[in-house]
């Protein structure tokens, strides 16, 4: 059985920020011909949007209503995913502090993430997509074949986080605080909290390489295609 001939799995990988979830996922989905889907970033679009309405981070219902309005779009490329706000390309604005900041914080309330989880639904349903994020395996998709929660020391997770973005100083002391600040709220907030699906599959990237994480991923993946 080829690949491409075989059943499109749906791949939920789950994890705080600068577990690595990015890398592998896109890496996994290229291997596969499938489309890897950045649900973090549809949070990001939102915030962005929210920021350039003068819109309080915490007016829950002023957010749905803007969500509402709101055409987000992912389009998954070989570099991770370009992410489209009512059509404008806001790939390298929502990945800047201030938007990062605003994606955890709209994404503690309810019904922003019912909405968001039902965009996410529609957008796997077809399967042959590996989605990241922090409730893939517990809410958007808790049948996904595959779940995979790749963790790792936050010190670790801290120390990648600034070396990709080439910070020192003041910026990477800024970021390293957001960072914690961040993982805290994600996984203390009252709906979905960032924690593994009782059926994930439990990875802890502080001592692996990247190409352990992948392989122990693929040999999980290939065991549910059956090869
Ligand atoms: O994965 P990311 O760093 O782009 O996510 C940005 C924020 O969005 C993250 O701090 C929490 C939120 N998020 C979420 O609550 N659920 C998801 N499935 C993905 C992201």
């Amino acid at each position: 059985m080829t690949e491409s001939s075989a059943r499109k799995l749906i791949i939920a990988i789950d994890g705080p920020a600068g577990a690595g979830k990015s890398t592998i996922a896109s890496r996994l989905a290229r291997k596969l011909g499938y489309a890897n889907l950045e649900s973090g970033a549809m949070y990001r679009a939102l915030a962005l949007k929210a920021i350039l309405r003068d819109l309080s981070f915490d007016d829950e219902a002023a957010l749905v209503q803007l969500a509402q309005k709101s055409r987000i779009q992912l389009e998954p490329t070989s570099t991770g995913n370009r992410v489209l706000l009512d059509g404008t390309d806001v790939t390298l604005r929502v990945r800047e502090a201030d938007v990062t900041e605003g994606a955890s914080r709209v994404s503690v309330h309810p019904q922003v993430r019912a909405w968001m989880v039902a965009r996410q639904q529609e957008l796997g349903a077809k399967g042959g997509v590996v989605m990241e994020g922090r409730d893939i395996g517990t809410k958007v998709f808790p049948q996904a074949d595959v779940k995979i929660f790749l963790d790792a020391d936050p010190v670790v997770r801290e120390q990648r986080r600034l070396q990709q973005q080439n910070l020192r100083g003041n910026a990477a002391q800024a970021t390293a605080a957001e960072l914690r600040e961040r993982d805290q709220r994600d996984r203390t907030r009252t709906v979905s909290p960032l924690q593994p699906a009782a059926d994930a599959l439990v990875l802890d990237s502080t001592s692996m390489s990247e190409d352990e994480v992948l392989r122990r991923v693929e040999e999980l993946v290939h065991s549910k295609l059956g090869g």
